[in-house]
């Protein structure tokens, strides 16, 4: 078993033992009990770096390395590799620390903050304050003047997106919870944004996205109702105009995708999604880790 101090040592010391998880590409460290060791785990760039450094270092290819068995029904494989010099770099302990600075760094006013503690009492999640930054990010870089969002929520990602948008663009937000949309409306409100430049749409996101038109949209958020969101994407691609912006939210699943052992249905649909996103041809993807995880797209 290894303990965490020891992934600080150099290059140069005791090999370690890695055991690979191959359909994800990523390294996944863990002991022989296989307990996954977050510090080199679930990176992907970081695993096939890994996995190379292994390759050259045993003189096995990919495929004939030594020792394999079964892990979370993957096949894993056993080598022992000096630990690569540049993973300290990439993953360094401060991973985290990186992360909490850029989510504290949006400066929230008191619209937001308003708006965050209307979701408190309603039971609502709202984005995070980075995924919010982003959200405004898009928004703007897109020069977006119809936007879809699927889980209003009490307005946060809603304030967020619209302050990215030009005076004369849309927002169709959808929820099914008036009480939430009633919410989200006080805050669009308080933002300072007039009526007509947001349509709110009560109802089931299942029914009311077939009845949206076609490639008419710049950009469609999603952050309502995981097990469906292969639905929502599927009307998302139909929605968007060539050029448009798909966003979703909690993409990550609370680091549970990452972590081939997580098999609850809810985070292998976000994992499925991942994938399917990243090898369609229709669109150009990237995961950013902000929040708990937000996939963009591009469709082409
Ligand atoms: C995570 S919250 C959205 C938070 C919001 N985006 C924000 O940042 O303020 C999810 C919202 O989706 C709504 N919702 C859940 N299932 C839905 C569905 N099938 N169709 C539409 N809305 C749904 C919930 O009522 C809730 O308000």
């Amino acid at each position: 078993m290894f303990g965490l101090a020891q992934h600080a040592m150099p290059a140069s010391s005791t090999p370690l033992k890695l055991w690979f998880t191959e359909e994800y590409g990523a390294a996944h460290l863990m002991d022989d009990r296989s307990n996954i060791i977050p510090r080199l785990s679930g990176n992907f760039l970081t695993g096939r770096r890994f996995l190379r450094r292994a390759e050259n270092v045993s003189g096995h290819s990919r495929t004939r390395l030594p020792q394999q068995r079964v892990y979370a029904g993957q096949r894993s494989s056993l080598v022992q590799t000096p630990l690569p010099a540049e993973s300290e770099s990439f993953m360094s302990a401060d991973k985290s620390t990186s992360w909490s600075y850029a989510e504290d760094l949006p400066a929230e006013d008191d619209v937001l903050l308003r708006a965050r503690e209307r979701s408190f009492e309603l039971g609502v999640t709202p984005i995070s304050p980075g995924v919010g930054a982003v959200l405004t990010v898009l928004a703007a870089a897109s020069k977006a003047q119809t936007v879809v969002e699927v889980g209003s929520g009490a307005g946060v990602s809603g304030v967020c997106l619209l302050r990215g948008l030009s005076p004369q663009a849309v927002l169709t937000t959808i929820d099914v919870d008036v009480e939430h949309l009633k919410a989200a409306r006080e805050a669009f409100l308080e933002s300072g944004s007039p009526a007509n430049r947001t349509r709110t749409i009560s109802g089931r996101a299942a029914d009311v996205l077939p009845r949206l038109t076609d490639s008419a949209y710049d950009l469609v958020f999603i952050d309502a109702d995981k097990p469906n969101f292969p639905k929502y994407v599927e009307q998302a691609v139909r929605l968007l105009k060539s050029g448009g912006t798909l966003v979703i939210n909690d993409a990550l699943d609370k680091d549970r995708v990452s972590n081939p052992a997580a098999r609850d249905a809810t985070t292998v649909v976000l994992r499925q999604i991942g994938k399917a996103i990243r090898d369609d041809d229709r669109l150009a993807s990237a995961m950013l880790p902000t929040g708990d995880g937000l996939l963009v797209a591009v469709k082409k």
